[in-house]
C-alpha cells in the first residue's frame, strides 16, 4: 500500500456516499491514499452511546488528513439532542487539532448565466476555534422563571492574529489581492475592536493587498446583489458560519460548497468536509451532488503537497456534469477526467 494516511468519517445520511466519490477522483489522479474508516456520528451514537472516545481521538492524531462526509440526525428526529454531536465531535475535532482556519472558496458554475456583478469567485476565511463557538457560559436559575443563559464570545490576539495573517497571504497570492474583513465593530466593540486593530496591523506587513471592511449585516446585501466585489474574506467564527452558507447559495447552492479546517503548523491532520449536512431526506437515492466532497478532496491533495493532482482535480471541476447524473455516476465523470 503506502501513500498518504487518511482517516474517513464518512459519517450520517449522504456522508458516505459524497465521501467515497470523493476518495474515487482523488485516487484517480495517480495519488495513492491508504484510508482507515471510522464509524462516528449520529447512527452510531444512537447504537454505541459513543460520541468520540478518547483512544480514537488520538487515533486519528496519527493521521495525515481526515476526511468527512457528513454528521448529525435527520431533522425532527428525537434521538440525538442538539449539540451532543457538534460539540462532541465535529467542534471537539476542530478544538483539539487546532484546525484554526476554515477555508471555504466559492466559485460560480461555468455553465450558468450571470450577469458581473454576480459571478462568484471568492474565498471566505472563517476563525475555527474560537468566538461564541468556544462554549463559554452557562446557565443561573435553569429551568425558572428567572433563567439566566449566557454565551460569551472569545477573541484572543493570538488567535486573531492568526487567522488574519493567513488571509492576508492568501489574499497577496490570489489575482485580485483583495481582502475583505467582516465583523460588527459598531456593536460588539470590544471584539470589533481586536479584529480591526489586528486587521490594521497585520495588513502594514502587506501593502500589496487592498483592503475593505464590511458589517455583517451589509455584507449579507452585497453578497446576494454584488458578490463578485469579494476576493478573499476574514470573519469570526459565527458570522463565517452564516455568511459561507449565503456564499453557498449565491454560487451554484450548497452542494458545490467545499470547505478545509487547517492546523497550520501541521502539529495534526487537518480535516476537509463539504459545507453541507447530511440530507436524510435524499439518501440511497442517487441525487447527492458529490462535488462539494470531490473539491474538498482537492483541498486535502493541495495541502498534502500534492499540487499537480489538487490542480487536476480543479481544471476537472471547471466541466459542470450532464444534467441528471447519479452521485456515483458524477464520481465516475470527474474520475476519467483528471
Ligand atoms: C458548519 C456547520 C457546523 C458549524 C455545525 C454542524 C456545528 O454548520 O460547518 O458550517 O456550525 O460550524
Ligand atoms: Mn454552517
Amino acid at each position: 500500500m503506502g501513500g498518504h494516511r487518511i482517516a474517513v468519517i464518512g459519517g450520517d445520511g449522504i456522508g458516505p456516499e459524497v465521501s467515497f466519490e470523493a476518495l474515487k477522483v482523488a485516487r484517480s489522479t495517480g495519488v495513492k491514499l491508504e484510508t482507515v474508516e471510522y464509524e462516528l456520528g449520529a447512527a452510531h451514537y444512537v447504537n454505541t452511546g459513543e460520541v468520540l472516545p478518547d483512544g480514537v481521538l488520538q487515533e486519528l492524531k496519527g493521521f495525515e488528513a481526515i476526511v468527512l462526509g457528513a454528521i448529525g440526525p435527520a431533522i425532527g428526529s428525537k434521538e440525538v439532542p442538539s449539540g451532543v454531536l457538534e460539540r462532541g465531535l465535529l467542534l471537539k475535532l476542530r478544538f483539539d487539532l487546532d484546525l484554526y482556519v476554515n477555508h471555504r472558496p466559492f466559485i460560480s458554475p461555468s455553465d450558468i448565466e450571470l450577469s458581473p456583478e454576480k459571478r462568484v469567485d471568492m474565498v471566505v476565511i472563517r476563525e475555527n476555534t474560537e468566538g461564541t463557538y468556544a462554549g463559554e457560559g452557562g446557565f443561573l436559575r435553569k429551568g425558572t422563571s428567572q433563567e439566566v443563559a449566557t454565551q460569551g464570545s472569545v477573541n484572543t490576539r493570538f488567535g486573531v492574529e492568526r487567522v488574519v495573517r493567513y488571509a492576508y497571504d492568501l489574499a497577496s497570492k490570489r489575482e485580485r489581492k483583495h481582502l475583505t474583513l467582516v465583523h460588527k465593530t459598531n456593536v460588539l466593540t470590544f471584539s470589533g475592536d481586536l479584529w480591526s486593530r489586528t486587521f490594521e496591523e497585520v495588513g502594514a506587513e502587506y501593502s500589496q493587498v487592498e483592503v475593505a471592511y464590511n458589517h455583517v449585516d451589509a455584507s449579507c446585501i452585497y453578497m446576494v446583489e454584488n458578490p463578485a466585489r469579494y476576493d478573499v474574506i476574514v470573519t469570526d467564527n459565527l458570522f463565517g458560519d452564516i455568511i459561507t452558507d449565503l456564499a453557498g447559495a449565491v454560487s451554484g447552492g450548497i452542494g458545490l460548497a467545499a470547505s478545509a479546517n487547517l492546523n497550520l503548523n501541521r502539529t495534526g491532520p487537518s480535516l476537509f468536509e463539504p459545507v453541507h449536512g447530511a440530507a436524510h431526506d435524499i439518501v440511497g437515492t442517487g441525487r447527492a451532488n458529490p462535488i462539494a466532497a470531490i473539491r474538498s478532496a482537492a483541498l486535502m491533495l493541495d495541502f498534502l503537497g500534492e499540487v499537480d493532482a489538487a490542480q487536476s482535480i480543479n481544471k476537472a471541476l471547471e466541466i459542470p456534469p450532464p444534467a441528471g447524473m447519479s452521485t456515483s455516476a458524477i464520481g465516475d465523470f470527474y474520475a476519467e477526467r483528471v
